[in-house]
């Protein structure tokens, strides 16, 4: 079985995604305590979409994460370079439009998309800015980007007993309910080395979406980062 490594080789991050394909969903409900519902809904309330918007879910993987955006009315097109993870997405959400497209080198026209959103994929991205920069090329001006990715807790003393659960929970718990346990190992060290709060939204403001901000759900676990494309 496959596991990438930090230094995010699309090859292997491709094909551990597509290894796990068939348990993802069920695996993320567990380790995270069901609590990827509740991100999911604060993702779709951040973006606000409204029905008939065009909206990209990038690294959308199984089409989870895309589901919010089509029953709030919006033409979701997800996105992903894991063809494992796509051909789940097709078995159980058939009426998708699920695409393959690689986030560095997007496979849509400028100004495609009103809005723009990837959850728990710009940290697997072997050239985040890219992918920032990218997705603002296919939003319009005007148009919105939500990032929700793991973060960093806020509050030290749960920081560090945090970084334990992750650090030393994480690996023997998907043992029993992972297709491939050591992608668990990537995901808890590719948290630790991801950057904090301020330093993604300095990113994306290099990338060029203004009026930068963002918000911690469960106490900067999970972070949301939104911005505006400048007209
Ligand atoms: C942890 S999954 C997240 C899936 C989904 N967004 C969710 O919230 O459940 C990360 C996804 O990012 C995808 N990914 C990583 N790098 C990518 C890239 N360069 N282009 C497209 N997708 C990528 C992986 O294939 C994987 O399906």
């Amino acid at each position: 079985m496959t596991r990438a490594s930090l230094d995010k080789r699309p090859s292997d991050v491709a094909a551990m995604f597509d290894g796990v394909a068939e348990k993802y969903d069920l695996t993320n409900d567990v380790l995270s305590l069901g609590q990827t519902r509740l991100w999911r809904r604060a993702v779709a309330q951040a973006l606000a979409v409204r029905a008939g918007e065009r909206v990209l879910d990038l690294g959308a993987g199984t089409g989870t994460s895309s589901l919010p955006f089509a029953e709030a009315g919006a033409q979701v097109v997800p996105c992903d370079f894991s063809l494992g993870m796509l051909r789940e997405g097709k078995k159980r959400h058939p009426g998708l439009p699920l695409t393959a497209g690689d986030a560095t080198k997007l496979p849509f026209a400028d100004g495609a998309f009103d809005a723009a959103t990837i959850s728990f994929a710009l940290r697997n991205v072997h050239d985040p800015d890219a992918a920032l920069r990218e997705m603002r090329r296919v939003v319009r001006p005007g148009g919105r980007l939500v990032v929700c990715e793991f973060s960093h807790p806020t509050f030290g003393p749960f920081r560090t007993v945090y970084t334990e659960y992750l650090m030393r929970a994480l690996p023997p718990v998907a043992t029993k309910v992972s297709s491939n346990p050591d992608a668990y190992v990537y995901l808890a060290e590719s948290i630790r080395a991801w950057p904090d709060q301020p330093a993604l939204a300095g990113r994306l403001k290099s990338a060029g979406w203004s009026s930068v901000a963002w918000r911690n759900l469960t106490g900067g676990i999970v972070a949301l980062h939104r911005g505006t494309n400048p007209a």
